[in-house]
């Protein structure tokens, strides 16, 4: 396995390939892959030794306060082998994300322990996610 900073065309056709299997973002098309690759500060993949992708997360950050963890996901024959852990460190450990005040994400309440082991908690204050959709959107998260 070989950590990647920069996507493929063939990556970026893996990623939409993982996202597809998954309820929350199923509904990507493969254009609204790239450009959300393409517009986040930070991809860090994982691919096999024939160079698809087999992990990914990205972020948006502005590298000083905030840095938002998006679409954390491995692929479904590697889950449990420890993947999922190796992501998280690689990006808290991220050199251009060392200044960054605030790792964040959102996630179901299942994923919550996942996330506790890289020191996340659900306590945030008095503080809500707010959100407006575009009533044509169907992205669930
Ligand atoms: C969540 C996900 C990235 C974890 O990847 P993984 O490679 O299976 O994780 P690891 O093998 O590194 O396991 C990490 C730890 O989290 C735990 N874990 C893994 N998946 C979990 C889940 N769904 N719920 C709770 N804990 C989970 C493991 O038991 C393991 O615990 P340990 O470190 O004490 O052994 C993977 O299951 C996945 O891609 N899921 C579908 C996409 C998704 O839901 N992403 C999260 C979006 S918020």
């Amino acid at each position: 396995m070989k950590v990647i900073h920069e996507l493929s065309d063939r990556n970026i056709e893996d990623l939409h390939a993982l996202y597809r299997a998954e309820w929350w973002i199923r509904g990507r098309s493969l254009e609204d892959t790239r450009r959300g690759v393409a517009g986040s500060q930070i991809c860090i993949g994982v691919v096999d030794d024939a160079s698809h992708l087999q992990g990914f997360a990205r972020i948006l950050t502005d590298f000083t306060f905030k840095a938002l963890i998006l679409d954390v996901i491995v692929a479904p024959n590697q889950r449990g082998t420890g993947l999922g852990n190796k992501i998280m460190s690689l990006v808290e450990s991220h050199p251009e994300l060392q200044r960054a005040k605030h790792f964040e994400l959102y996630c179901l309440p299942e994923m919550v322990p996942f996330y506790e082991k890289h020191g996340f908690g659900t306590d945030v204050g008095d503080i809500r996610l707010m959100r407006r959709s575009k009533a044509e959107n169907t992205v669930k998260i």
